[in-house]
């Protein structure tokens, strides 16, 4: 057997797989994310080390698996996020997580520093309020107390390896969104941090994403019921680890993911650079190999919002009956019209990444007229996070990567409505994969390759990964409405940007 941990931003989900990868169990635990001001989002370590403890208890006891037959474990999670340690290894201030903004000051800085061009050559990437290097030095700028503490700077899930095997280590595809790493020699960039006066010795170990950085120690076993000794592999930033869940280790298949956060991402076989850093490009969990992604940060958050903001006689209604509010949301979806009544809806919750790169930058429901209703507005919220999502897809293409086939997953994904939307919108037929959990499952092929169960990543994939259980195919008949909706929706930005 073979244990996924995937430590997300509303929940961690702890998944046990045979080598076969079928699901044998699964548990998420949820977690509060703190807000303290617009724009910021934080999280406490020590709530994901708990949602570990017990998904992980939970998993073991409920499947009836002896502990010692799981003969490894991968690490995956949200990425970006900062984690500070002091000398005593304990957690000095809240994570700063991903999807924080207040870093745009420190981005200056970097850029100024470091200069676009080569940063990009560098790190694959522009200076990013959502990378890890910029927040921290947001700390170094305005926490000077705590930045003085620092022992170790750690990414959310190489946290949790630092609880169950003692060892500080991080992986290349999460270390790549920190921006210190060199992708192309897929190690920390000395000259990097010199320029940003930046101590290397703060940074973990960093390794392939396959191979076993620790093991599972006494007393991490004691809380947890593992096994004393457990080999823990590298793992992978969630992005890389779900794009392995889903097969996406070689050129021509690409995948997209609506989950809190939407994602269009692409394996390659050399690091790829879009001149103008609109999409990443970071490390693949696959040695060798790095990938590029397009992000749009408010996907499944959008609807998550609107439902909490905007739908509290739904909730209700859902509270008395068996149906799910998202599946009740999304059938209202499909009673407004594709265009949404000309409802258009700007995602832009919490700033955005792809293509606009702009943490100002608010969201907006733009259109509006007496005849629209709540379907509309639903609708329109799919349909915004669509257009964003194919923004991502357009600057892959116009890279010129090769697309074969798509895969979509995600929490957006398990909606036929929101499926089908996507791919009336990109004009693409999309696929499902069976029964994948994801990013979990993802890691937990990592996991087998470090414990020798699999040759390589592909192989794994080759064998585990079962495409194409449910196909979507686009409707040429709504080509032409979405391309003006797309047009209209892709002129709102330079208008709205600086009101
Ligand atoms: C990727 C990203 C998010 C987080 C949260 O760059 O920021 O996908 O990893 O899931």
């Amino acid at each position: 057997y073979l244990l996924g941990l995937d430590i997300g931003t509303s929940g961690t989900k702890t998944a046990l797989f045979d080598e076969n990868g079928n699901t044998i169990e699964t548990a998420t635990y949820g977690y509060d994310l703190f807000q303290p001001q617009i724009g910021w989002a934080e999280q406490n370590p020590e709530d994901w080390w708990q949602a570990c403890v017990i998904g992980i208890k939970t998993v073991i006891e409920k499947s009836g698996v002896q502990a010692s037959d799981i003969k490894g474990i991968g690490l995956s999670g949200q990425m970006h996020g900062l984690v500070l340690l002091d000398k005593n290894h304990e957690v000095i201030r809240n994570s700063i997580i991903w999807c924080d903004q207040r870093t745009e000051k420190e981005c200056d800085y970097i850029t100024e520093t470091i200069g676009k061009e080569r940063l990009i050559a560098i790190t694959g990437n522009p200076a990013l309020t959502g990378f890890t290097l910029s927040k921290l030095l947001w700390v170094r700028n305005n926490e000077p107390e705590n930045y003085k503490k620092i022992y170790k700077v750690l990414l959310p899930k190489d946290y949790i390896r630092y609880r169950l095997t003692n060892v500080f280590a991080t992986e290349v595809s999460d270390a790549s969104g920190m921006q210190m790493l060199d992708i192309n020699s897929r190690n920390w960039s000395d000259e990097l941090l010199k320029d940003l006066g930046i101590d290397k010795n703060i940074l973990a170990d960093v390794y392939e994403s396959v191979v076993v950085s620790g093991h599972v120690t006494k007393e991490a076993a004691e809380l947890t019921k593992l096994a004393v000794d457990t080999p823990v592999v590298g793992g992978a930033g969630d992005q890389a680890a779900g794009a392995i869940g889903n097969g996406i280790v070689n050129e021509g298949v690409i995948s997209t993911v609506i989950g809190t956060s939407g994602v269009v991402f692409a394996s390659t076989d050399t690091p790829k650079f879009d001149k103008d850093g609109r999409v990443h490009t970071l490390c693949h969990a696959v040695p060798g190999k790095w990938h590029i992604m397009g992000v749009t940060q408010g996907a499944g958050l959008s609807l998550n919002w609107f439902k909490r903001t905007f739908c509290a006689k739904e909730v209700e209604d859902c509270k008395t009956s068996d149906v799910n509010i998202y599946d009740l949301l999304t059938e209202k979806a499909a009673k407004s019209k594709p265009g949404s009544n000309g409802v258009v809806y700007l995602p832009y919750l919490m700033g955005e990444r792809t293509p606009h790169l702009d943490p100002n930058v608010k969201g907006a429901f733009l259109g509006v007229t007496l005849m629209n209703n709540h379907d509309d507005f639903v609708r329109s919220v799919l349909e915004g996070v669509s257009f964003s999502l194919k923004n991502c897809l357009d600057i892959i293409e116009d890279m010129k990567i090769k697309i074969d086939d798509i895969r979509i997953s995600g929490g957006g994904a398990e909606s036929e409505v929101w499926r089908q939307i996507l791919s009336d919108i990109f004009q693409y037929k999309l696929t499902t994969i069976k029964a994948s959990e994801g990013p979990a499952l993802g890691v937990a092929i990592l996991a087998g390759v470090g414990a020798g169960i699999y040759e390589s990543v592909e192989d794994a994939c080759n064998k585990i990964v079962k495409g194409g259980d449910n196909v979507v195919n686009p409707n040429p008949e709504l080509k032409e409405v979405y391309e003006k909706t797309y047009e209209v929706y892709n002129s709102a930005y330079p208008r709205i940007k600086d009101i």
